[in-house]
């Protein structure tokens, strides 16, 4: 692990255990990016060396690899940097000043040559992880405010053209759908405008040239934000590419006053040789060691149980009580009720931001259920949504100013709802206030904090007009706040992140959050794909999946208890069926299910995994490996007749020990030599059938 400053070429090396990132000053003095990839270990034989200056039309600075590149002088690709200074000049020419080494974080720092704007690159490879952390802060040293319309948090450099992208696209209840696609000519752009992450695109980019799931070189990043995003893929007429990910600047501005600073989100990235499946493994396990909010995350997920589907908006205490007693029967470990135990909510049109409970639903409050499920051997979750407000509220009664809205425009209501103006402190201070109350007057060890409507007309009109611009990253910063304020008083509290679903399943929340409701699509084909698309990212521990009822609310697809169950086991194992109509002989099948789910939860939620074959080609075959414990779940939508069966070829395992391999009870003994290269084979006959095979070192 080292950061190296080499002074005869005035070049920065930055290394892991297994890659080293490179940059150094031109003869300029402009920041030039050098190398990103296999460790380097003599970094001297690089140098930034000689740019020149082009020609009119075609000026260096425009082609040269810079590591941030500012807007100004000849220079017409996407900007990292754009200001405006108070005498009208819109251009910065950043001088470099000075770098300091502070254990495992390098900066470097620049002046702009007459304006007193300092800019701080920042960057730190994570001990361990082979990641590299980057941002960047800029503060203002002088007497006048100027305004950033533009503050990416990070440049990346890809030799040459031919690279792919490999990003998720998706809509609500559809998220996470994978693809590639080849990089032309030109700016490619992937971003939200919806105030989340939203379900559309990930905050993330992936490139290769021709990887495989298990081999080939792959370059990651993916930025630590929450809000509006926008990656900008770029192939120039040059030849080469790059990459540039930070907050949208659209409809962005952020005036930044004397003494102050303002720092984007970070970028997390890093680059491996072997494949889609190692980026995979190595953002998990960054995850599972580091990201992931420190009380809860060496801690198994329990068995959850969610009450939405069953009951809607018609929650009662007794019909709680009733679904709790069934839930715990079934080896269920906490239970969580949804929406509909507050306010006036008695259906999405009112309620929201009344929080406290609706005392037709619970007479006597919400302790009698948190008692009775408590005496059941459970433990107990709220659900709540705290960022909005529908129009049919107290809250909105007494506080129609705490919304965003323009002047002299009706806001538009989402879900019939509005959204809080988060940038007012009172807002924020109410927020806290009322679910520090819940929190503290009951025993509740889990929050599913939902998030169910876009950002729209965002004007926070507590704010002075010149800074109603920045309101997206404000709001995203004060959710933050709210979000840690609460988990510093109520640090035994579990929270889950849910934005109808998957809107929110970004590395901003991976930090703040203990999982993600990933999709409000319970179906459990469709679920395969959903969950593919989030494990290139996100680790299974985050990823809460529920097998639910049939025919689905959703598609009206029918799916044989068992498929539902495997499809579910490969995420943290919820149940958000409706169990009063669930038979004896289901009751007692999902009792097995739980218990052998409980058996393998460690391997599933702390193992390896590996993507042996996705649901695009018929099969989903995941593989979870950890030490000496290996699971794998296959399943398919319909086995063809006659179609040749190919055995699927383990990964993970030791060559030369042997392993017992358990096909529903049916074992044998095999070398790991051998079920990596030659596999196992399994015979799926049927319509949604599905298999959980166990694979143990002897
Ligand atoms: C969103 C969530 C669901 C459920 C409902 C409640 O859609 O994603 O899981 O909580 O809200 O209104």
């Amino acid at each position: 692990m080292a950061i190296i400053y080499l002074e005869e070429k005035r070049l920065f090396a930055i290394s892991g255990d297994a890659v080293s990132y490179l940059f150094g000053f031109d003869e300029r003095g402009l920041l030039k990016h050098l190398h990103w990839g296999r460790r380097v270990d003599s970094p001297g034989d690089f140098g930034a060396g000689f740019t020149g200056e082009g020609t009119a039309n075609d000026p260096a600075v425009d082609i040269l690899t810079e590591e941030y590149a500012p807007w100004g002088g000849m220079r017409f690709k996407e900007p990292c940097l754009k200001v405006s200074f108070a005498d009208g000049t819109r251009d910065l020419v950043p001088v470099y000043r000075e770098h300091r080494i502070r254990g495992d974080l390098l900066s470097v720092t620049f002046t702009d040559a007459h304006y007193p704007l300092e800019l701080i690159l920042f960057y730190r490879m994570m001990d361990g992880f082979d990641i590299l952390e980057r941002y960047a802060e800029i503060v203002n040293r002088g007497k006048e405010p100027f305004t950033i319309h533009r503050a990416a948090s990070a440049e990346f450099h890809f030799p040459g053209t031919g690279w792919h992208q490999t990003n998720v696209y998706g809509q609500w209840a559809a998220e996470q759908r994978r693809f590639r696609e080849p990089l032309g000519y030109g700016r490619k752009v992937l971003e939200s405008r919806k105030g989340s992450t939203g379900h559309n695109h990930g905050p993330w980019f992936i490139l290769d040239r021709n990887a495989g799931e298990e081999e080939g070189t792959v370059y990651f990043g993916a930025l630590v934000y929450s809000g509006n995003f926008k990656t900008v893929f770029e192939v120039s007429p040059y030849g080469n590419t790059r990459v540039i990910t930070g907050i949208n600047d659209f409809d962005f501005a952020w005036v930044l006053r004397p003494g102050e600073s303002f720092r984007t989100p970070a970028v997390l990235c890093g680059c491996t040789g072997g494949g889609f499946g190692a980026m995979s493994r190595g953002m998990h396990r960054i995850a599972l060691k580091r990201l992931m909010p420190e009380e809860h995350r060496g801690e198994i997920r329990p068995v959850l149980y969610n009450s939405w589907e069953a009951t809607y908006f018609d929650v009662t205490c007794q019909g709680q009580l009733a679904l709790a007693e069934t839930a715990a029967a079934m080896g269920v470990e906490l239970f969580v009720v949804d929406d509909g135990w507050f306010g006036e909510r008695h259906s999405d049109h009112a309620g929201l931001g009344d929080w406290y409970v609706n005392r037709t639903k619970f007479p006597s409050g919400l302790a009698p259920l948190v008692d009775g499920v408590k005496k059941l051997g459970m433990q107990f979750g709220i659900w709540v949504e705290p960022e909005m407000v529908n129009p049919d509220s107290d809250l909105y009664r007494e506080h129609p100013e705490w919304i965003y809205r323009f002047e002299h425009r009706e806001p538009t209501t989402g879900r019939n709802q509005l959204v809080l103006n988060l940038c007012e402190p009172a807002v924020a201070h109410y927020i806290v206030g009322v679910l520090s109350s819940l929190l503290s007057e009951h025993d509740i060890a889990f929050v599913k904090w939902d998030m169910n409507r876009a950002v729209s007309e965002p004007g926070a009109l507590n704010l002075p007009p010149e800074d109603r611009q920045s309101v997206w990253y404000r709001h995203v910063l004060a959710f933050y706040g709210i979000v840690d304020e609460l988990r510093r008083k109520f640090p035994r509290v579990v929270f889950e992140a849910c934005a109808s679903g998957g809107g929110r399943v970004d590395h901003g929340c991976l930090m703040r959050f203990d999982q993600f409701w990933t999709s409000d699509n319970t179906d459990a084909l469709d679920r395969l794909e959903i969950q593919e698309g989030y494990s290139l990212m996100f680790p299974a521990k985050a990823m809460r999946a529920w097998v639910t009822d049939c025919p689905n609310f959703l598609n009206k697809r029918t799916i044989p208890l068992r498929y539902r169950f495997h499809s579910a086991m490969m995420g943290s194992l919820g149940i958000g069926g409706d169990l009063k109509k669930w038979s004896p002989q289901e009751r007692e099948e999902s009792a097995k299910m739980v218990a052998m789910y409980k058996e393998i939860r460690h391997v599933v939620q702390e193992g390896e995994l590996y993507r042996l074959s996705t649901i695009g080609s018929g099969l989903a075959a995941l593989q979870y490996v950890l030490s000496g414990e290996s699971v794998v779940f296959a399943l398919t939508r319909g086995e063809r007749y006659g179609r040749e069966l190919i055995p699927l070829r383990l990964r993970g395992l030791d060559r030369g020990k042997t392993y017992t391999v358990d096909i529903d009870g049916f074992a044998y003994d095999k070398s790991g030599g051998y079920l990596m290269e030659s596999g196992i084979t399994l015979h799926l006959p049927g319509d949604y059938a599905s298999i959980m095979v166990r694979i143990t070192e002897k």
